[in-house]
């Protein structure tokens, strides 16, 4: 490699050694993303085991392809991705607002790509699935 071309691929291994900081800091949603409308929605359907069955059902026609079917964000779809879907086990328990506004407007806000499920699934099956998604989180699920 000649010296020019060692220094490109130098500065080409910090800029994504830097996106990759970024990354973590901006694009990866965090509760401070969340809107005010959306960040003291409380769930409907609280403790109705009812609503978390339905929601299992949607969640392995829409998520599992990315979030994987024991939630570990291991799906064929979201092999690569960066950031990469969340692995819901091992992620600490967001607010239910927090898991409401993620999945009705996806990664948009944050430039990921979490589709938006506005228009694709009701309000109330958005909730079914944030029941059924909270059984994932190995954290005590406490309501906040
Ligand atoms: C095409 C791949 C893909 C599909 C399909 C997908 N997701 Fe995601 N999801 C992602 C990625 C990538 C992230 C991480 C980036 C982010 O938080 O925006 C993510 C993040 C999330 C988060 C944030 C979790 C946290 O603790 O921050 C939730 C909640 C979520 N997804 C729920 C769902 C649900 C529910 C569905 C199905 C209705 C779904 N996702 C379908 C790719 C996907």
């Amino acid at each position: 490699m000649t010296p020019a071309r060692s220094a490109i691929a130098l500065v080409a291994l910090l800029v994504g050694a830097c996106s990759n900081e970024l990354y973590r800091e901006d694009i990866d949603g965090s509760e401070a993303d969340v809107p005010a409308s959306y960040r003291n929605l409380q769930n409907p359907y609280r403790d109705n085991v009812d609503a978390a069955t339905v929601g299992q059902i949607l969640y392995d026609a829409r998520c599992v392809s990315c979030h994987g079917d024991t939630g570990r964000g291991d799906g064929p779809q979201g092999v690569g991705m960066v950031p990469p879907p969340t692995d819901f086990v091992a992620a600490s328990l967001p607010t239910e607002g927090y898991l409401f506004w993620k999945i009705r407007e996806g990664g948009e806000p944050v430039g990921s790509e979490m589709p938006a499920y506005r228009g694709q699934l009701e309000d109330g099956q958005i909730w079914e699935i944030v029941s059924y998604l909270r059984l994932f989180y190995e954290e005590e699920p406490l309501y906040r």
